[in-house]
């Protein structure tokens, strides 16, 4: 009896020693896993559990733990690659794009957006819209879009010759935010910059505006003229100045139509100049031979360096349209008897070709001008030559599009001295063509 008791004692201090030791193991098993659910919610996704004493029953927990922690690591790799994807097309798209938030404030911007409203992105990260762009007509499509969802575009004149075109599309807010928030939606912004679109919409219109200018004048003397010559009873010497006077007036036009439509012929054929080594000596030559007798009509010399080739990259008959719009304007602006110079400086990669006159020079204020179209500071003496003030604008478009550029220094009353940039090329012509 005793001997059972004893047993039994026995036994049962051994099962209550067992519980004890199992529920250490258990205590010590939450913590692990305590520790580890721990370094998940603070985001250390690498964590993960490892089986020390080869427990069937812990292994399994272990293994369980550590595939979940695996798919977070991975779902969350590939959410941040995505999210670095859409991140660089935003930063590197050309439109703007700034995302507001339903309270009104801005949530992020791109790079594109910083550059069009010239403000870094410090300025613009949770700051109330108002704040940002304070224009009255976009503040208030803004609130619109926030409150009623209401999309909305249109332009925006930012700056000086900055247009812009906006684009407002209302995003559902979250319906957990919403409640929160002042407005219902989040707003997503798109902004692009139209004023080269614009600016060369205008140019077009002055063109057309120009060119009908141009030819009235011409068209009204022809017609004056010829009515007065069809009513009769008109003496002969008037009958001969009013048909010179028709004679001039339509070389004048046909002088406009010719420039216009060499002025198209550069544009259309822009980005297929194909230049080739030039002998510019030939060229100039070639120039001046042409244009010779009407120097020489009012006794104007024209002086040109000694024969000494030199070679350019560019396209010969472009470039002996340069030196006949240059060389007639020098001969057209100066007093008869005067001399007319053609030189050049060689530089390292370049050449820089003068032409110079002692004529009567041009204003200040009109320097920079005088190579746009249609522009003449001379305009009766231009008028009465026939001019259209279109020669100066070929020669630049020429030279730009031989990658040159042209530049006039000038005196009034003393002369002008027009310049223009070409490649130079080391080797004669023939060493060059294969
Ligand atoms: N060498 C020069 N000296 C003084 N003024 C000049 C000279 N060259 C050009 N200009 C001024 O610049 C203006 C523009 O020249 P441009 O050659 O473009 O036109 P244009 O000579 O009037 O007409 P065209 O189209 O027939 O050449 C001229 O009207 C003139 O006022
Ligand atoms: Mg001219």
């Amino acid at each position: 009896m005793t001997s059972f008791l004893l047993g039994l004692a026995i036994g049962l201090a051994l099962l209550a020693a067992g519980m004890l030791v199992q529920a250490a193991a258990f205590r010590k098993l939450r913590s692990y896993l305590r520790d580890a659910m721990d370094a998940i919610v603070e985001g250390r996704y690498d964590v993960r559990m490892y089986d020390y004493r080869n427990r069937p029953s812990e292994v399994v927990l272990f293994r369980q733990f550590n595939r979940m922690a695996e798919r977070i690591e991975e779902t969350l790799a590939d959410m941040s690659q995505e999210r670095d994807i859409l991140r660089h097309i935003l930063q590197n798209m050309t439109t703007g794009v700034i995302y507001l938030r339903s309270d009104g404030q801005v949530q992020m911007v791109n790079h594109a957006a910083e550059r069009l409203f010239r403000r870094p992105s410090e300025q613009w990260q949770d700051r109330d819209h108002w704040m940002v762009f304070r224009n009255y007509n976009l503040g208030s499509a803004i609130d619109h879009a926030l409150l009623f969802g209401a999309p909305w575009s249109g332009e925006l004149v930012i700056r000086e010759g900055v247009t812009l075109t906006v684009r407002l599309v209302p995003i559902s807010a979250d319906p957990r935010l919403r409640a929160k928030a002042d407005g219902a939606h989040d707003v997503l912004m798109l902004v692009n910059d139209v004023s080269e679109w614009r600016r060369l919409e205008r140019m077009r219109s002055e063109f057309v505006a120009n060119v009908s200018h141009e030819l009235k004048t011409p068209i009204a003397a022809i017609r004056g003229f010829a009515e007065t010559l069809l009513d009769g009873g008109v003496d002969e010497e008037a009958q001969q100045k009013f048909l010179q006077t028709i004679y001039d007036e339509s070389m004048r036009m046909g002088n406009l139509v010719s420039d216009l439509l060499e002025l198209s012929k550069l544009e259309a054929t822009d980005s297929r100049v194909d230049p080739v080594a030039v002998d510019l000596y030939e060229v100039l030559e070639r120039a001046v031979d042409r244009i010779g007798p009407t120097a020489s009509e009012r006794g104007i010399r024209i002086v040109i360096p000694p024969r000494d080739p030199v070679q350019v990259w560019a396209e010969p008959d472009m470039l002996l349209q340069v030196f006949l719009n240059l060389l007639a304007n020098a001969i057209h602006y100066s007093p008869p008897q005067s001399t007319i110079r053609v030189t050049w400086d060689v530089l390292v990669d370049r050449i820089k070709v003068h032409v110079q006159d002692n004529g009567i020079g041009i204003p200040q204020e009109s320097l920079d001008r005088v190579f746009e179209r249609f522009y003449r500071v001379h305009k009766d003496r231009s008028r009465a030559s026939g001019g259209t003030g279109l020669g100066l604008a070929i020669v630049k478009h020429i030279i730009s599009s031989l990658g040159g550029e042209v530049g006039v220094e000038s005196e009034e009353g003393k002369g002008s001295d027009f310049w223009f940039t070409l490649s130079r090329l080391d080797r004669p012509v023939s060493a060059r063509s294969r």
